[in-house]
């Protein structure tokens, strides 16, 4: 097969390298990649929003097969336009990437068929929305109904912070027509993990279950980021938790697509928090985790790419997926200053000596390359990713690594995974 991979992050990187480990995987392209990719695939430098140039490119190139990474082309519609051209691609289409594209249609899904979430109402109007907040005392939470890179949640402590979330979605419009309306949602208290399984429209195979750190600090302290790190297995999520969200969440949450005319292929990612009154959906995701696609991909055994184009075919039941026991564990190294203002531009030094074990890799997400050297281009920039007979371990061979990595204009978090290691 002819692949190509769409997407410039460390969770394309990571796809890249397991795809490129299949027999059947004859020749990769990416688009646009990084320099990590670079050295493994074929880049096209087409942004992931420019759908008519992707759909261009798999066509002149004669794609068999495309992967496609991040949100943003699947909610716009990128799977329907590849197979309109008759090319097959891996994830959902736009109808049914609403999932993660509309937090409301997500919301009404799970109330309509019973699959346990947070208790909410939804709102266009300011006043309205405040008057909510009278009869539904903080804590409480504000959300941006459409796509806002991970930015549109807001945790009110307060009526104060209430307030404010509300004005700055609906009003300062800080999120576009993203936050045209705002979702009210109850605060849930809980562990949080997140789980993942493969759907082809009709059939879900459960993946591995992951926990990320989206804050940017040590501790879980300060702003959320795309994720600083993570780990996969999730130790909150036991083998009967996993069954009960199977049950509870993932095949009823597939049955009410289909039911919907929307039937779901891809990826299934749900945020789920662990609650006293069992497992309750924070979000949907129509696609893998970043970082946590880069800790799974390391635990594999299987054939990804068989099990993606099962998954696109309808196939998924002849399909079963192997997994190291080992815990993977990924840092991400992230550019000064990220997530707000950082520089680009500086040169990392050392990737060439901490590469090459299958326990170990470095997946490359913002890097671009110049005349032989790798070069710092987004906030966040590697995932030090490795396998370890438990999480403490994994976390001191990825740690060993990231010390190897001369990058004076980087940093990461120094405790990634404390909440499994203090269990
Ligand atoms: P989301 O993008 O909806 O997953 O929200 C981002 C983060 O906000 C989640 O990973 C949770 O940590 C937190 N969050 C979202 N919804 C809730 C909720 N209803 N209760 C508590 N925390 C939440
Ligand atoms: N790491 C969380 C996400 O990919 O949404």
């Amino acid at each position: 097969m002819k692949v190509l991979v769409v997407g410039s992050g460390g969770r394309e990187h990571a796809l890249c390298w397991a795809i490129k480990k299949s027999p059947k995987c004859k020749e990769l392209f990416s688009a646009p990649g990084n320099a990590g990719i670079a050295q493994i695939a074929e880049c096209a430098d087409i942004a992931v929003d420019d759908i008519n140039g992707l759909v261009s490119f798999a066509k002149s190139k004669n794609i068999d097969f495309v992967v496609v990474g991040p949100e943003i082309p699947l909610v716009a519609g990128l799977v329907d336009r590849l197979n309109a051209a008759g090319i097959m691609a891996f994830g959902p289409n736009a109808a049914a990437a609403e999932l993660e594209g509309s937090k409301i249609f997500m919301k009404d899904l799970c109330a309509k068929y019973g699959i346990p979430t947070g208790k909410y109402e939804y709102f266009d109007d300011c006043d309205a929305a405040k008057e909510y907040l009278i009869r539904n005392r903080p804590p409480i939470v504000v959300k941006a109904d459409g796509l806002a890179a991970g930015k549109g949640v807001i945790l009110c402590r307060n009526e104060n912070e209430a307030f404010a979330a509300i004005d700055h979605i609906i009003s300062e419009r800080a999120f576009g027509a993203a936050g045209d309306r705002v979702v009210i949602e109850e605060f849930l208290h809980g562990e949080e993990a997140s789980f993942f399984a493969l759907v082809d429209g009709e059939h879900a195979i459960p993946l591995v279950t992951a926990q990320d750190h989206k804050a940017v600090n040590d501790g879980d302290e300060g702003p959320n980021t795309g994720g600083m790190g993570a780990y996969t297995p999730a130790p909150v999520v036991d083998a009967a938790m996993s069954q009960r969200i199977m049950d509870e969440i993932i095949t009823p949450t597939v049955k009410a697509m289909a039911a919907e005319g929307r039937p779901y292929k891809g990826v299934l990612f749900a945020g789920i928090m662990i609650s006293e009154n069992g497992p309750k959906v924070l979000e949907f995701n129509v696609r893998f985790g970043d970082p946590e696609c880069q800790a799974m991909m390391l635990r594999l055994k299987s054939d990804i790419l068989e099990a993606l184009h099962a998954c696109a075919t309808g196939k998924l039941k002849k399909v079963k997926l192997d997994w190291h026991d080992e815990t993977a564990l990924v840092v991400v190294m992230a550019t000064k200053g990220y997530p707000g203002f950082y520089e680009k531009g500086s040169e990392i030094r050392g990737l060439d000596k901490v590469n090459g074990s299958d326990d170990v890799h470095v997946f490359h997400a913002g890097t671009r390359e110049d005349a032989g050297r790798i070069i710092a281009n987004g906030g966040r920039v590697l995932g030090v990713t490795a396998l370890g007979s438990n999480v403490a371990k994994a976390q001191k061979r990825a740690y060993q690594t990231v010390d190897g990595i001369d990058w004076p204009e980087g940093f990461c978090r120094r405790d990634i995974g404390w909440r499994a290691i203090n269990r």
